[in-house]
């Protein structure tokens, strides 16, 4: 089966988005288009040049030149020190506002790529080119770019979008079945919240995708990318609807600052806050067999448990979150498959005596 191509436009522009097995090859005219004449300025870390080097060589064969910065691996990428380091380096190669950016990696690299780009001389393009099912699925579309600050992830950022993203199915052939569970969990919160068929597709085929075959994570991947793309072209920076891909986000990021960037994947903290999100919708219309269903699915995933962690400080890391406001946090619930509410206003004290439950393990692995 053939890569699938489709367009996100959003206020600034267009990006085009490639995604399943020959993405790279389908969007090879497109990329000499864009890059031809400009120097590229790719953004990655050691293991994944390690891997796949002669994919972005392919992409910079169309380049005047090319400049690999690495990176550290993982969330350590994601912070300003290491953004500061990459918008020097750029200044000291002389890099103009013609100069290129390209993301070659997973959601961390691409978060912390989109930012310098948009930042770098009040922003220059870049390219996302995403090596993670989790990426591929998710963190690449849609321009929300950024890094963490001790305090809070994700604290600083802007929304820069993309030129252009190719999601390679062949490049996830080479990740561990970690990374592909935790990739599985944001298609499941995509596909719960906006695309009910592709929940029952992941649902039936969940053991080929954790296989990783990618003919199976194809489809998957531009599913969930099209889902997320149309949400994001009707609410480019989240003044309403996109907060739905929140889902399971307010206790996961509390999760990762809490228990020290990198110990926990996005994903399996992603994972832990949909369940606490089901936990907090039982009272608020969840649809009996939904969240059953939801929560035998991320069974199947065997999602590893959570290290011990204080509630209180939880409850206090979610009142930075990025997504709170001074009248407090609004949670994302879904309900039923493809009905959803954002913004839901739970009291401090309910979530306090839910999490410490939850936390104590004494609530059931299935929220019904
Ligand atoms: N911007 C957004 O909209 C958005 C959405 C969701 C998540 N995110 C962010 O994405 C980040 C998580 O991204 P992630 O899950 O891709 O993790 P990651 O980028 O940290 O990568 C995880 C690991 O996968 C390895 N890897 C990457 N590609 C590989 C390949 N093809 N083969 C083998 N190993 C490979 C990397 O070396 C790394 O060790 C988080 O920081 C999260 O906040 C952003």
């Amino acid at each position: 089966m053939g890569a699938a191509t489709f367009e996100l436009r959003h206020p600034r522009g267009t990006t085009t988005v490639f995604a399943g097995a020959g993405a790279l090859e389908s969007a090879a005219p497109w990329i000499f288009g864009e890059l031809a004449g400009r120097p590229l300025y790719a953004v990655s870390s050691a293991p994944i040049l390690a891997r796949h080097r002669d994919g972005l060589a392919r992409v910079a064969s169309a380049a005047r030149s090319l400049e690999v910065f690495e990176v550290p691996d993982g969330e350590a990428a994601k912070s300003l020190e290491v953004a500061s380091d990459l918008h020097r380096r750029l200044a000291r190669s002389g890099a103009k506002r013609d100069g290129v950016l390209a993301a070659f990696g997973g959601g961390s690299v691409g978060d912390l790529t989109g930012f310098v780009a948009g930042t770098y001389l009040r922003g220059v393009a870049f390219l996302q080119l995403p090596t993670t099912l989790l990426a591929q699925v998710d963190a690449a579309i849609g321009g929300k770019t950024g890094v963490d600050l001790p305090e809070a992830k994700n604290a600083v950022g802007l929304f820069h979008h993309p030129r252009v993203v190719v999601a390679e199915a062949a490049w996830l052939a080479t990740l561990p079945a970690d990374e592909i569970r935790s990739g599985l969990v944001e298609a499941i919160k995509t596909a719960a919240l906006l695309d009910p068929a592709l929940l029952d597709r992941i649902e039936s085929e969940l053991d080929e995708l954790r296989r990783a075959r990618p003919t199976a994570l194809g489809p998957i991947v531009e599913a969930a990318a099209r889902a997320k793309a149309r949400l994001v072209e009707s609410d480019p920076e989240e003044a309403g609807a996109r907060a739905l891909l929140n889902f399971g986000h307010t206790l996961g990021h509390a999760l990762e600052t809490a228990a020290g960037y990198g110990r926990l994947r996005h994903g399996d903290a992603v994972a832990h806050g949909i369940r606490f999100a089901l936990v907090l919708a039982r009272s608020r219309g969840l649809e009996p067999g939904f969240g059953a269903r939801l929560g035998r699915l991320l069974d199947r995933l065997s999602i590893p448990p959570l290290p011990p962690l204080d509630a209180a400080r939880l409850v206090d890391l979610m009142a930075r979150d990025k997504k709170a406001r001074e009248s407090g946090l609004g949670w994302v619930l879904a309900l039923a498959p493809g009905r959803a509410e954002y913004g839901v206003p739970i009291s401090a004290g309910e979530v306090s005596a839910e999490l410490a439950r939850f936390l104590a393990g004494r609530e059931p692995a299935r929220p019904l």
